[in-house]
């Protein structure tokens, strides 16, 4: 916390409404006017609300009332200006004419303000503003006003000779004498390189600007900017007004005096740096030094308050010197700072003003305390402000919620566009969109928007098989006040909703050439191995069973041929038989089977040999293409005790194992061969032909072929006559797959599996 500097706690405030015409004063509202002590200054302010369509100030002293022209202001020691929040400030300077000044302590001034309203009212509201010097004199005293300089030295007076400085006492004189000296006196104007050596009198400077005056203790010089002998210079890179001169007085009995009075102020402007106001200014002002320099202590102010050094750390000020240059830097967004609003190129811009005063002091060789005071209003240039969307989407609102801002209080929301749909904001609350302004206790505010996902002006788009991306372009219409500049701000919410989760799905179908298994992946990332019966499905039992695979971004498929390792014959008559196939989908990382499918096909039946690997052959074939025909209830393995398991009109069905029915093994290579005979039961030759035949009409050579070493491993011949060979891979296989893969690895089945 800050505690007030015992300079504020000194401040004397005194308003007297003194009518000074008979006419009743209107009743003002509280608040309405500001009077203050500043330093050296009275200091009234007007709010900005009650003024009219023009206002006059009249000074009156003892002989009479004064109006003040902005000329007759600036050379006799007044300012009013608009500042940068609306308000109308009245400054007079302790030392301006028509005050009432006791002895350079005590300060009177009545002042008439006059407000005249648009529709013609007058109204005058008179003042009699009252101040107490707090802090006495220094020597010299230079005051940088926004409309005048003005400089003030003390008597005596410090005459510089070759021997030094010696200072004239005058006590014995009286306020009348030094005016009347002045009054006679002369004055030299003079520049750098250039002494104008012809003295011109004091009361003829007047004329051209150059207010010279005396007070119980002091000499006073006060001009307007850019006056007719003033002149400037860059120094430390700024620049300076100066008006040097010297006055000469011609005191009685003594040769005339020179009195050295010049003033300088820095004509800097505020510069933004970085988040910073910045004001810079050269710490000596070479116009007003001379001989040696020491650098006092200074003060700031805004909005015409001192702030202590507690203060301004707490308000992140920070003033620092570097190469003889003093730089204050006043953070943005900081109480103090008025923020206006402006389009820039079509973008919206800002620029921060501030009512500033600065105040520091310095000895040197002659004046050995100068104080230097400077009241500015301060504004940067324009500089592009890009609004912050601030983006506060919840997804469990299911709704896009988004904060713009901040802006000051002089620009207004008119209208905005969802999509191609423009509206105000009472459409906006038809549409049940939600729409808010948002008011910070510091005056500035933002816009808060929500819309509902489901809105028609949002777009939805699937973005993968995981996500659906909400997307909505938003324009926010904004108007500044009063200028009615318009500016739009456009942006972009999106959202990406996950879809819920859709697991991966085994499905199977049958197909003519076999058995269809797909698995659909589904939403998750998994990578699967797939199981055909308890055998993992590789690059060898695709190749051993002429599977054919195939896959897209969500699935995968693998098509088993009838008779393919993996099928399972579960019912097998002469008219259909039904295979099942048992496929699982393992995961990877959990090696767990998460899906499972059993699917079943009916076939049609014909001709057929199946070597089971349980070591049992399933045959199924037509026994009458012999000729003469063979009936199939006619027909035997080599032991004959074994028939078929059925027969119909052409065709007989056996089953059986391979260590029954007269089966005989041998070893080939690798693999053992088993081999039995269908052949013709003389037992039921037709009695009534009477041609016996030596051979037997019907003869059928049946061979299963397995690996010597995996007994268990499944050979499947499909046949459709007796030949009995090794399945060989189909060629459309061999064309797709990559041979060079190891067998014994699984296939690794997940999204993407494509040109399988
Ligand atoms: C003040 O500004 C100067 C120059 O930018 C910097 O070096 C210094 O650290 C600042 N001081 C503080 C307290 O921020
Ligand atoms: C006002 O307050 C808001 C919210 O705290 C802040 O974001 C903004 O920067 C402040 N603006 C000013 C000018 O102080
Ligand atoms: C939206 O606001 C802009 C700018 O203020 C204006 O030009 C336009 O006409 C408005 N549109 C609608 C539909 O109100
Ligand atoms: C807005 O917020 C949501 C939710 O936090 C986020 O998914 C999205 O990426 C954000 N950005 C934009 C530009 O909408
Ligand atoms: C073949 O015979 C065996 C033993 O009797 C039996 O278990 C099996 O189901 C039969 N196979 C078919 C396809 O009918
Ligand atoms: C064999 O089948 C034929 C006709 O299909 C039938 O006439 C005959 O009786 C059957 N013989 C035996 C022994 O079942
Ligand atoms: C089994 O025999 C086949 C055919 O000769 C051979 O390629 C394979 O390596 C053998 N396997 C084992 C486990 O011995
Ligand atoms: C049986 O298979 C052999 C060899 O594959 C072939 O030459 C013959 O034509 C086939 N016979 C019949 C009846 O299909
Ligand atoms: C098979 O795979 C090998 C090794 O990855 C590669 O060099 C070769 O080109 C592939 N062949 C075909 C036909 O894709």
């Amino acid at each position: 916390m800050c505690l007030l500097t015992p300079f504020n706690m000194l401040l004397r405030l005194l308003l007297i409404g003194l009518p000074l015409t008979s006419c009743s004063i209107p009743v003002v509202p509280a608040g309405t006017f500001t009077t203050n002590c500043h330093e050296r200054h009275f200091w009234l302010s007007v709010k900005g609300s009650f003024l009219g369509s023009m206002v006059q100030f009249y000074i009156e002293d003892s002989t009479g009332v004064h109006f003040l022209s902005s000329q007759r202001a600036a050379e006799c020691g007044y300012t009013v200006v608009l500042n940068h929040r609306g308000n109308l400030v009245f400054r007079a300077s302790y030392l301006a004419c028509y005050v009432e000044n006791r002895g350079d302590t005590e300060f009177r001034v009545s002042v008439r303000f006059v407000n005249m309203q648009t529709d013609g009212s007058v109204n005058a509201y008179p003042f009699m503003l009252h101040c107490s010097l707090v802090g006495p004199w220094s020597l010299r005293e230079i005051v940088c006003e926004e409309n005048y300089m003005e400089v003030s030295v003390k008597w005596p007076i410090p005459i510089v000779s070759r021997e030094g400085v010696k200072w004239l006492e005058l006590q014995s004189q009286t306020l009348e004498e030094r005016v009347k000296q002045l009054r006679t006196g002369q004055v030299i104007f003079y520049r750098p390189g250039d002494f104008d050596k012809t003295p011109r009198q004091i009361e003829d400077v007047k004329a051209i600007g150059y207010h010279i005056t005396a007070t119980d203790t002091r000499i006073l010089l006060r001009s307007a900017y850019s006056s007719l002998l003033s002149y400037t210079i860059k120094e430390k890179n700024v620049q300076v007004e100066a008006v040097s001169a010297i006055i000469i007085l011609q005191l009685e009995g003594t040769s005339p005096i020179p009195v050295e009075i010049s003033v300088a102020c820095a004509k800097t402007k505020a510069v933004v740096d970085g988040l910073y106001l910045l004001w810079s200014f050269p710490l000596a002002l070479s116009p007003l030094v001379r001989g040696w320099f020491r650098t006092g202590a200074m003060r700031l102010g805004v909005d015409g308050r001192v702030l202590s050094d507690c203060e301004m750390r707490d308000r992140g000020y920070n003033v620092s010197l570097k190469d003889q240059t003093v730089n204050i830097r006043i953070p943005f967004d900081k109480e103090g700072a008025k923020i206006k609003s402006h389009v820039l190129k079509g973008q919206y811009a800002q620029s921060l003003s501030l009512e500033f005063f600065y105040m520091y002091h310095w000895d040197d060789a002659i004046w050995l305390h100068t104080q230097h005071r400077s009241f500015l209003l301060l504004r940067t240039p324009y500089m592009l402000r890009t609004p912050i969307v601030l983006n506060n989407t919840d997804p469990l609102t299911e709704m896009f919620s988004v904060t713009l801002g901040v802006f000051p209080a002089d620009v207004s929301l008119q209208n905005i566009t969802l999509g191609r749909d423009t509206m105000t904001w009472t459409e906006a609350k038809q549409h049940n969109i939600h729409l808010k302004q948002i008011l910070f206790s510091n005056g500035s505010h933002a816009y808060e928007l929500q819309v509902p996902f489901s809105h028609p002006m949002v777009t939805q788009r699937v973005i993968s098989g995981h996500f659906r991306r909400q997307s909505l372009a938003l324009t926010f219409d904004l108007v500044i006040f009063p200028e009615e500049e318009h500016f739009s701000y456009r942006t972009n919410v999106m959202f990406d909703q996950k879809e819920p989760a859709l697991s991966a799905v085994l499905a199977g179908s049958c197909t003519e050439r076999g058995v269809m298994v797909v698995l659909h992946y589904g939403s998750e990332d998994v990578q699967w191995e797939l199981y055909v019966g308890d055998r993992r499905l590789d690059w060898e039992l695709v190749q051993l069973g002429g599977y054919r695979l195939d896959g897209g971004d969500d699935h995968f498929s693998v098509e088993i041929p009838l008779y393919s390792p993996g099928i399972a014959y579960e019912d097998l008559n002469l008219k259909s038989m039904i295979v099942k196939v048992e496929v699982s989908a393992v995961n990877m990382v959990t090696l767990k089977a998460e899906h499972s499918l059993v699917q079943r096909c009916t076939f049609p039946v014909r001709d057929f040999l199946v070597c089971l690997p349980e070591g049992r052959i399933l045959v199924v074939t037509d026994t009458t293409r012999s000729i003469p025909p063979t009936k199939p209830n006619s027909t035997t393995l080599l032991d004959t005790s074994c028939k078929p398991t059925a027969t119909d009109s052409s065709r007989a069905l056996f089953n059986f194992s391979l260590d029954s029915c007269g089966t005989t093994m041998t070893v080939e290579g690798n693999y053992l061969l088993y081999e039995n005979e269908i052949r013709y039961s003389q037992k039921f030759l037709p009695k009534e032909d009477p041609l016996i035949h030596m051979d037997s009409p019907f003869r059928l050579t049946l061979q299963c072929r397995y690996p010597l070493n995996v007994t268990s491993a499944l050979t499947l011949h499909p046949t459709a006559n007796t030949t009995i060979k090794h399945p060989s891979l189909p060629q459309e296989l061999r064309q797709g797959l990559n041979w060079t893969k190891p067998l014994s690895r699984g296939l690794r089945i997940t999204k993407g599996l494509k040109g399988l």
